[in-house]
């Protein structure tokens, strides 16, 4: 019948127009992959977190599933608080995929190794700034990112006034101590010293930029800060 037909001719159409076109893969990591696609005529990608071969299987499901989760409600809440984050798309928890809104320019790693000698100092500092402040939002609204690096972080269109924020699997929220905000600071100091070979006009621009959001948060976080540097070099010395 004619009318039957037309109805199922609709639905497959549906159905591929629900569907992604995959592109280039866009990072392959031992835990992730993130492939571009487009998602309903929109640019994005998709990441996927796989099983790893030497962990048991169902801790394995378990821990990526928690990742996801963590992920997806990170994003969740640094959007609330104003922080660029990219739109989540579509979330598949059975595969443990995520359909993400494809942020375009580089990463912040990226776009420091592309800073020419003349300007490097003053453009360390001011994306420091940008930084320290968006991360002092985070952590006053009681969000720790857990995987500060600068390759977690993208300048859309090669703006850092639109640095927006991914990665978010091993965030944390709610009640937040000093100590755990520092711990995130730390993790990206180290990050920014092992990755940047002059990383100290940019730490500079963060601590002030973190300072400008509240004060109060920034003197009890620095405090802390210190003393996990302490205990790091501490460390370092007994090896
Ligand atoms: N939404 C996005 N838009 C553009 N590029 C992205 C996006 N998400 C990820 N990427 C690219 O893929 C890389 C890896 O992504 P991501 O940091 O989320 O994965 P990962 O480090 O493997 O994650 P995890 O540590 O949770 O296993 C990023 O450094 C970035 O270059
Ligand atoms: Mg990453």
């Amino acid at each position: 019948m004619p009318e039957i037909e037309e109805e199922m001719d609709f639905e497959t159409t549906t159905e591929e127009g629900f569907g992604y076109e995959l592109n280039d893969i866009l990072y392959q990591g031992a835990e992730a992959k993130v492939t571009k696609c487009v998602w309903l005529g929109r640019e994005a990608v998709i990441k996927e977190r796989f099983s790893k071969g030497y962990r048991h299987p169902t801790l394995d499901t378990r821990l990526n599933k928690a990742r996801t989760k963590q992920e997806i409600r990170g994003m969740w809440k640094a959007r609330q608080l104003g922080v660029l984050v990219p739109t989540v798309y579509f979330i598949d928890s059975e595969k443990n995929q995520l359909i993400l809104e494809y942020i375009k320019g580089p990463t912040a790693k990226y776009w420091i190794s592309q800073l020419s000698s003349d300007e490097y100092d003053e453009k360390m500092r001011e994306f420091g700034a940008v930084l320290g402040a968006n991360l002092a939002k985070l952590h006053l609204g009681g969000l720790v990112h857990g995987d500060l690096t600068t390759s977690n972080m993208i300048l859309k269109n090669g703006d850092m006034s639109r640095l927006t924020f991914i990665d978010f699997g091993l965030s944390s929220q709610g009640k937040v101590t000093p100590e755990e905000k520092g711990v995130d600071l730390y993790v990206l100091e180290r990050a920014v010293v092992s990755t940047h070979e002059n990383s100290k006009a940019l730490l500079e621009g963060l601590m002030e930029g973190y300072k400008k959001v509240n004060e109060k948060q920034f003197t009890a976080v620095e405090k802390k800060l210190e003393e996990i540097r302490l205990r790091g070099r501490k460390r370092d010395m007994i090896g």
